[in-house]
């Protein structure tokens, strides 16, 4: 009897794990859903094609960041074409955790590149002569991702200016991930300084925090995890680019934090 009722329930949950994964696979896109032309931002679809400058001049010293975020868990890139030069990079990071982790430099035209992330970091590093732009396509696939939208976005393209997050004064939520790109369009050294602090505090700040990654010599630098009332140190961003990473943990919350960069 024993025996029996065992291999019963055995044989049903194999089939319970192998029915339901096909169910809710998705295939990718047969074209790209959405074209993208702008010099950065924050690219939320299925998949898209990303055509910045192609045969045309972008400026020397140029960078553009891409935020993508897709609703599904393996993300592909194709290089579609490319007139970047020698001294000129194109960056895919892996964002799976939040954080700017495995880069791949992208160079040859056709080349697929796939991720198992539903989110990912393209930069454009154009060197200190002028060039011409690319196109770069990609396409989500595999099962609908955990991770819903983020709680908060912003592309700070202007040369200098203010951000407060929340920006109504507020406190911030329980359970956020909020992505914030400084990458004015005038490429040159900033200064990044921190105006609010209102986060819970802990030891290595291990529940809400606040990341700052520097784009420097062609990668992702964290430069700290912040969290508490104590006002981080001023950072200068060598090229003028940082990610400012934002997560709170399911309880205490706080008036957030505000940052100029100049
Ligand atoms: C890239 O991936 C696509 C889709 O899987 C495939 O059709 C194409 O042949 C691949 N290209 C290369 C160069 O591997
Ligand atoms: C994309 O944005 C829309 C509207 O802001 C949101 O409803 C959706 O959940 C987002 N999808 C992803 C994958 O972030
Ligand atoms: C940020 O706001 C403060 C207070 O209004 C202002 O003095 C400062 O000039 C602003 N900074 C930038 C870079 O705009």
């Amino acid at each position: 009897m024993t025996s029996i009722l065992f291999l019963t329930i055995t044989f049903m949950g194999i089939l319970t794990a192998s029915a339901a994964p096909s169910q809710s696979y998705a295939d990718e896109d047969p074209t790209p859903v959405a074209t993208v032309t702008t010099c950065g931002g924050y690219v939320n679809t299925s998949s898209a094609l990303i055509e910045y400058q192609p045969g045309a001049s972008i400026r020397a010293d140029q960078q553009c960041v891409w935020i993508v975020k897709v609703p599904l868990t393996f993300l592909r890139f194709r290089l579609v074409s490319s007139g970047l030069g020698e001294n000129d990079g194109l960056f895919i990071n892996d964002f799976l955790s939040y954080a700017p982790t495995t880069q791949k430099k992208f160079r040859i035209v056709g080349e697929n590149y796939t991720v198992s992330s539903d989110q990912a970091v393209i930069t454009l590093s154009v060197g200190h002569a002028p060039t011409r732009g690319f196109s770069l396509e990609f396409f989500s696939s595999g099962m609908v991702t955990a991770r819903g939208p983020y709680s908060g976005f912003a592309s700070l393209n202007m040369n200098s200016g203010n951000f407060s997050y929340p920006s109504n004064g507020g406190q911030y939520r329980d359970g956020e991930n909020a992505v914030f790109v400084v990458n004015p369009i005038v490429p040159a050294q900033r200064t990044l300084r921190f105006t609010r602090m209102g986060l819970e505090y802990a030891n290595n700040c291990v529940y809400d925090a606040v990341s700052v990654y520097n784009w420097f010599n062609n990668e992702y630098i964290q430069l700290g995890r912040y969290c508490g009332t104590t006002l981080p140190p001023t950072f200068t961003l060598e090229a003028g680019v940082a990610l400012v990473v934002f997560r709170s943990d399911t309880s205490n919350v706080g008036v957030g934090f505000a940052f100029e960069w100049l």
